[in-house]
């Protein structure tokens, strides 16, 4: 049988994570979450003492990033410098400064370089997801899905995800800001040509799940 690689993208709280692990599992492949990676990377920046406006010393961290990073969708693991970051990495503090990490040329060359090195070790496949993986990282997978919901029912998915620790508004200011910074390096809302959308604005978990799979299928 033949690898098959999976892209999907879209914004915070559309359910990418969940959706595409549930999807990784289906076909039996590897899962790669890009968005991990950009957020390990900013704790390895402020880790690192560099200045989030100091785009030198942002690249630096970067060209010496000690990442490891598991690829199987039911035991996700991320270490960096051999220290365990899967929740640090969602905290708030590196919520609010991913973006302006993600936005230096010079670290998504390198992280999509990482990216595409995945990809190609995947040996039965891999399903990867991000903001730029159907147009950038992987614009010839064999499927490519855009998955979206109105912004109303991402944030209170991510409200939901964030177990409540900060307050309605805060999150909801935090989630436009992050979207409409990462908007000025990628177009996550619309589908690029031959990109599939799934709006799962009014779909549950189980509902999306089953069109993402549909919808690959015919893909294929
Ligand atoms: O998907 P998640 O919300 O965890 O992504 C965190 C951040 O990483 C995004 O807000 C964005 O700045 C960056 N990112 C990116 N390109 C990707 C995935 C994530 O720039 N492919």
């Amino acid at each position: 049988t033949e690898k098959i690689v999976i892209a999907i993208d879209g914004p915070s709280g559309s359910g990418k994570s969940s959706v595409s692990k549930a999807v990784a599992r289906h076909f039996g492949l590897e899962y790669l979450d890009t968005g991990a990676m950009y957020r390990a990377l900013t704790w390895h920046v402020v880790r690192s003492g560099a200045s989030l406006e100091d785009p030198a010393a942002i690249i630096a961290a970067a060209e010496d990033f000690p990442l490891q990073q598991g690829t199987n969708p039911d035991a996700e693991s991320i270490l960096v410098g051999g220290t365990d970051v899967a929740e640090e990495i969602r905290s708030p503090e590196i919520s609010s400064a991913v973006s302006a990490v993600a936005a230096v040329p010079r670290v998504r060359e390198i992280l999509i370089q990482l990216q595409r090195d995945f990809i190609a070790g995947a040996s039965a496949g891999i399903v990867a997801e991000g903001r730029d993986i159907t147009t950038v990282v992987a614009p010839d997978a064999d499927a490519r899905l855009l998955l979206t919901a109105s912004e109303e029912v991402r944030m209170a998915r991510r409200g939901l995800q964030l177990g409540g620790t900060q307050n309605a508004e805060q999150l909801k200011a935090q989630v436009a800001e992050r979207d409409a910074k990462d908007s000025r390096v990628n177009n996550f809302t619309e589908a690029a040509d031959g990109v599939v959308t799934i709006d799962s604005t009014d779909l549950d978990y189980e509902a999306t799940v089953a069109a993402t799979i549909a919808a690959v299928q015919k893909q294929l």
